[in-house]
């Protein structure tokens, strides 16, 4: 991924297939091959007659909403939202014969939620209230404490100050049959 305009769609970290049972082939191909690239492409086209935004990063367009252009905020907010969404999507996925709880973010998640079912089930029940498209996250505050929030759309928890930059987006799941 270029760090700034043009950006691209990068390959999938792993077979289309990798993740099946839990998330099949065409759903994957239809998220990464139309869906993500349709989103790099308009970006790219908003970002074609700006050069002053050209050479700033996705981090920054979405951080900064409020001085972009209003011309274009929204959708910069909705394509580049789409973008940085859908790589983190990809990203923080892994097959579950690779899974292990060894990892940093498991002794995070037993503080902050109690236990793995419990986050699981506050995950999940979140997930389950956004109406339409749009993302359930765990996201880390400045602080450093975890929390799930819901976005609609292709809106993005950076725009709001949480996976900040210092910490990072932790992980995302896309929750609508209604992308
Ligand atoms: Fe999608």
């Amino acid at each position: 991924m270029n760090e700034h305009y043009p950006f691209v769609n990068p390959p999938l970290p792993y077979a289309y297939d990798s993740l099946e049972p839990y998330i099949d082939t065409q759903t994957m191909y239809i998220h990464h091959d139309r869906q993500l690239q349709r989103y790099v492409v308009e970006l790219n086209t908003i970002l074609r007659d700006y050069p002053e935004l050209q050479n700033l990063s996705l981090e920054e367009l979405l951080t900064n909403t409020e001085s972009l252009p209003e011309e274009i905020r929204q959708s910069i907010i909705n394509y580049g939202g789409g973008v940085y969404n859908h790589i983190i999507y990809f990203n923080g996925m892994i097959n579950s014969q690779e899974r292990s709880q060894a990892g940093t973010l498991y002794p995070i998640i037993l503080r902050d939620f109690g236990t793995i079912e419990n986050f699981f089930n506050e995950y999940k029940r979140n997930a389950l209230s956004v109406f339409g498209s749009g993302y359930a996250w765990l996201v880390v505050d400045q602080n450093g404490t975890l929390s799930i929030v819901t976005t609609p759309n292709q809106n993005t928890p950076i725009s709001f100050g949480l996976c900040d930059l210092g910490h990072g987006c932790l992980g995302a799941c896309l929750f609508s049959a209604a992308f």
